[in-house]
């Protein structure tokens, strides 16, 4: 494409299903809103879309967890997540959602557009059913014993343990997991694209001619599906959430999650238009934003939607005909946190509302970190000792340091007004400093602009930050604090020079760090500035009265770094007594039965029960045996308060040595039956039986 006249941005419509959290913000948000920032900057016209993905499976099982309806969990996480957003500077054109008309109308239309077309195609085929929740199954609704690990709560369309695909007829022993009972298989129809057959038209072997200068990680992902050749995938299902599909003989059926998502980039940029006020910013009509070529269409998304965005979106987009396919798809990889992947459901994640809540204000250092760590190319991990590291020794020893020595210097030296800008420095070695900072500065706002043309968004705010570290050097090199004594006319050729850092600085920071561009503007005493400046020589005139100077960045203390530790090592332990499945014991060897004669069990009853003291585990028992009442020490004080044990009926070993334990004899043993993760319950007869009955 020749330079386009428009760009058209989106970032992945994340599920209404949960908080955002770091993982989101640096994979798709994060750049994306920085590329948008920064088209902005140069002038170019952008709408930058975005919304909540109402619909599948993950929202019906997050609100029945919940105990409410899906629309009430959706209402709940598109306010919690559009807060997130605005919060973090995410500056979306606009935030749209599924659930909406418009949305529904639009998602509608596509499909009944493809399907008078017979772009689809029908398919009889068996899935499960529950006939006494009377409703099809989703995959992830059954459960099951996975065939090839063993594990007993594989789901239907994957194993957890050992991580292999699967569909809902692989597994053993199917379980409804909304009744509990055996599914049966039931047929249905249901509509495919033929994904196999669209792959070979020769429309779609140009799209993929594009692939060519995507990034790799997107270009490889893609080739492999391509080799392995497209299978046809439903673009229905049999569930109550969702568009309803819009036939007469589909009744009980919406469109696949993943066929009207990505509507929604569409649908929002239509609900947006017709929202504006006629005079407004974006006056392109959207025929142009979807329709004309000389749009270029980006999609930000992370690496475990790329098949859906460079592949099927594009099928619908082309086989539908009256809309652009997309120019770019920057996928990153995956963010890690603290070694660990990075989990909604296991609660392993730094939340964007709580880091709020312990940093507030402080949105500025997290978009910093996580874009200098941004999985671009690769996985990466977030650790809250390189947050601490990276926000200390860049953001405030270089960037806020510099900012603030020069501010503090000038409203010292001249009382906050520019001083003479026309002074040529005169000593060898100060023209030297100014030129290398001179030079520094230029070198790295020149690759800074291509780095941001390019969407490496790493390699840019590392240019920007060697910036500020030019201008640091420049003062270190010349002291004006000190030079000040005994040359206040060439202390001012040097201030002058920092104070135009300063503005570039300002300038810039506008696409990664919007809060603080917009403090130190302010500290500038300029609001406008413009990108176009950042390459002049002059930005802020002699005598521009200067703002009051402020710190930019607070210190990262080692107590807030382990709180958060400390936070992520609870959930650890929490999830740690979570098992998936309990280890299998291997059997003893045997025994006879004269040895197994040997035990004399008992049925005993608890009269009383309590805390060994200095003994977090212990409860000393007296048990009635009937003929004789025993104390038997047990370590069940993690499991048992003492006040559920009295009057249970539990089997004791009566005949087991007796043993001295914390100075207490105890006389005899419960029998328990544990699991390894923690689990621990007395095992009695099921129905009331005299204290002293032999269990045998
Ligand atoms: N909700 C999906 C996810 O979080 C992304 C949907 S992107 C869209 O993985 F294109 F379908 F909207
Ligand atoms: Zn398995």
């Amino acid at each position: 494409m020749t330079s386009p006249k428009r760009y058209l941005v989106t970032a992945a419509l994340p599920y209404a299903n949960g908080p955002v959290h770091i993982g989101h913000l640096a994979g798709c948000y994060l750049p994306a809103d920085i590329y948008v920032r920064y088209l902005k900057a140069i002038g170019k016209e952008v709408l930058f879309i975005c919304g909540s993905d109402e619909h599948g499976v993950p929202i019906t099982i997050k609100a029945k967890k919940e105990g409410i309806t899906p629309q009430q969990l959706v209402d709940k996480y598109h306010k919690i997540m559009g807060d997130a957003f605005k919060e973090f500077g995410i500056d979306f054109t606009y935030y749209g959602r599924t659930s909406s008309k418009v949305h529904h109308d639009t998602a509608q239309e596509f499909f009944k557009n493809l399907y008078d077309k017979n772009v689809f195609k029908e398919e009889t085929t068996n899935q499960y059913y529950d006939e006494s929740a009377k409703q099809f199954l989703a995959d992830r609704y059954i459960t099951g014993t996975c065939p090839r690990c063993g594990n007993t709560n594989a789901y239907g369309d994957q194993c957890e343990k050992c991580g292999t695909t699967l569909s809902p007829t692989d597994l053993i022993n199917p379980k409804s997991t909304l009744s509990g009972e055996a599914p049966v298989l039931k047929e249905t129809k249901n509509w495919f694209l033929p994904m196999g057959e669209i792959q070979q038209t020769q429309q779609f072997q140009n799209y993929i001619t594009r692939f060519d200068s995507w990034k790799s990680n997107i270009k490889g992902q893609c080739n492999s599906w391509l080799t392995e050749g497209l299978q046809s995938r439903a673009m229905t299902r049999d569930l109550d959430w969702g568009v309803p599909v819009p036939l007469k003989d589909a009744e009980g059926k919406v469109l696949y999650v993943w066929f009207d998502a990505p509507i929604g980039y569409i649908s929002a940029t239509k609900e947006y238009l017709q929202n504006q006020a006629p005079s407004t910013e974006h006056r392109a009509p959207f025929s142009d934003w979807w329709q004309n070529e000389d749009t270029a269409l980006i999609h930000f998304i992370g690496k475990d939607n790329i098949v859906f965005h460079a592949i099927i979106f594009p099928m619908m987009l082309m086989t539908h005909g009256n809309y652009i396919l997309p120019t770019n798809v920057p996928a990153n990889e995956f963010l890690n946190l603290e070694g660990d992947k990075i989990s909604t459901s296991r609660n392993w994640a730094v939340w964007l509302h709580e880091y709020l809540v312990d940093f507030p204000n402080r949105q500025d250092e997290l978009r910093y970190v996580l874009t200098s760590i941004a999985p671009e190319t690769k996985d990466s991990e977030f650790t809250w000792k390189d947050f601490q590291t990276r926000v200390n020794s860049e953001l405030v020893s270089i960037f806020g340091n510099f900012v603030n020595r020069v501010l503090v210097l000038s409203d010292k030296f001249y009382e906050g007004k520019i001083p003479d800008g026309t002074i040529e420095l005169k000593d060898e070695k100060l023209k030297s400093a100014q030129q290398n900072a001179f030079d520094e500065v230029a070198k790295n706002l020149h690759q800074m602009t291509e780095n941001l043309n390019a969407i490496k968004l790493r390699d840019a705010l590392s240019n920007f930050i060697n910036v500020a570290r030019a201008g640091n050097k420049y003062l270190a090199d010349t002291e004006p604090w000190k030079l000040i004594k005994t040359n206040t006319e060439q202390v001012k050729g040097i201030m002058f020079d920092a104070l135009q850092i300063c503005a570039k600085l300002a300038i810039a920071a506008e696409v990664f760090l919007p809060h603080t561009s917009k403090k130190l503007k302010i500290m500038l005493n300029k609001n406008e500035l413009n990108w176009n400046e950042l390459f002049n020589s002059t930005i802020l005139h002699s005598q521009h009265q200067l703002g009051k100077a402020e710190i930019l960045y607070k210190q990262v203390e080692d107590e807030e770094i382990q709180k958060q530790l400390d936070r992520l090592e609870s959930i650890k332990k929490v999830n740690s007594q979570q098992p998936i499945v309990n280890t299998i014991h291997e059997v003893k060897a045997d025994i006879t039965y004269e040895d197994f004669d040997k035990l004399d069990l008992r049925v005993g009853k608890i009269l009383e029960a309590e805390k060994v003291p200095k003994a977090d585990k212990l409860l000393k028992l007296i048990v009635d045996l009937g003929f004789e009442k025993r104390t038997i020490l047990s370590g069940i004080a993690e499991y048992y308060k003492p006040e559920e044990l009295i009057g249970k009926s539990v089997t004791v070993i009566a005949n087991l040595a007796p043993r001295k334990i914390r100075g207490i004899e105890s006389q005899g043993m419960l029998l328990m039956a544990g699991n390894d993760f923690g689990k621990l319950y007395s095992i009695g007869p099921d129905k009331e039986i005299e204290a002293g009955s032999v269990v045998k």
